[in-house]
């Protein structure tokens, strides 16, 4: 059951507050698949962290299989790794309060997610979404994680992570693996296709700015046809052009071919063309994947059987971390 190998940890997870977009594919899960081989991975579907904002209960549970389909549908193979849901494994939410004790309101107040979400919210905001990071540390720590792999906006929260890990294991003995960020070289921020100096986010307000991994291909055309992109009428990979320059990488992500050897293959050609391969692209990449997740989703009995079964390593595994947490804090061993 334990990490009786030498491979190394990665942790990572998702939220399942809305539906997930092109983003979140390319910059974490498609990663994740890459990474699989050479390490033991905890991929886990992060319920609690959705309800810092009100979820329906039959879209947060419908919502909570689908993710954990499009993990699997993605190319995860759920027989080598671990997969589970927050909630299943109660040494989260333990360990987040242990956390929370050793953690200072200036450090969470300067997170920039916070920063924007307060300033939109202002005193109304939920306290769940000021102490979220400390959650995230305690998922990622529990596992004595060293590598992971997300996009660049949580780049700050792992950093976070680091520095609590860094202090818990100073004010009391070594108790952590301090862990490393990973982000892919490119795709590490989709930005919107709306506005390309925005990320793409699924809580946009303007379903055009997101592609989601579940949107047929006609939505997904369409979607791409309306992106914004600049008059200069040229393809050039540069700042002064984003709306091109995250088309270009959105293709690049997927095809793995560098920006500026693409760029190559656009002289004398418009934008309409350059719309045309990026849709090509994305409507390969995902519609076998949306053809898998279909097929999981019916078959529920064969997703409780995975979810189940990481939920008993990942408690294993968790929970000895969490044991030798209260231990050090002072705590009467039960
Ligand atoms: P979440 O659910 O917002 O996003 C999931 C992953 O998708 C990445 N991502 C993007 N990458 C590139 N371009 C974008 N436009 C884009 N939008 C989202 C995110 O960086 C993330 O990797 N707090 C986390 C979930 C979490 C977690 C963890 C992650 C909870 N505990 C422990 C890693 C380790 C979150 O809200 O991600």
């Amino acid at each position: 059951m334990e990490n009786t190998d030498s491979k190394k940890v990665i942790f990572s997870g998702m939220q399942p507050s809305g539906e997930l977009t092109l983003g979140n594919y390319l910059g974490a899960l498609k990663n994740w698949v890459n990474l699989q081989e050479e390490y033991d991975c905890y991929f886990c579907v992060v319920d609690l962290h959705a309800i810092t904002v009100r979820q329906k209960p039959a879209d947060l549970r419908r919502r909570t299989l689908e993710l954990l389909s499009i993990y699997i549908a993605s190319g995860i193979d759920p027989e080598k790794n671990t997969f589970f849901i927050q909630s299943h494994v109660p040494a989260h939410s333990e360990a987040a309060w242990l956390l929370t004790c050793n953690s200072y309101v200036g450090e969470l107040s300067r997170m920039t997610q916070y920063k924007d979400k307060s300033q939109k919210a202002g005193d109304s905001i939920g306290a769940g979404l000021f102490t979220y990071p400390v959650l995230m540390a305690a998922d990622i720590l529990l596992y004595q994680t060293n590598l992971v792999p997300v996009g660049k906006d949580q780049l700050q929260h792992l950093e976070l992570a680091r520095d609590i890990a860094t202090r818990f294991n100073n004010t009391y003995s070594p108790t952590f693996a301090i862990p490393e960020g990973y982000t892919p070289k490119i795709g590490a921020k989709v930005m919107s296709l709306q506005e390309p100096t925005k990320k793409m986010s699924k809580s946009d307000d303007n379903v055009n700015s997101f592609i989601l991994i579940m949107d047929p291909p006609e939505v997904i055309r369409k979607k791409i046809s309306r992106a914004v992109t600049d008059s200069l009428g040229v393809i050039n990979y540069t700042d002064e052009q984003p709306g091109v320059k995250n088309l270009l990488d959105i293709i690049s992500a997927i095809k793995g071919v560098s920006p500026l050897d693409l760029v190559k293959d656009y002289e004398g050609k418009g934008y309409a063309d350059l719309k045309e391969d990026a849709a090509n692209a994305i409507i390969g990449e995902l519609s076998p994947i949306q053809e898998k997740v279909k097929a999981l989703m019916s078959d529920k009995k064969a997703l409780e059987a995975i979810y189940k079964q990481g939920a008993e390593k990942a408690s294993y595994v968790g929970t000895k971390t969490l044991r030798k947490m209260q231990k050090k804090i002072g705590f009467i061993p039960r």
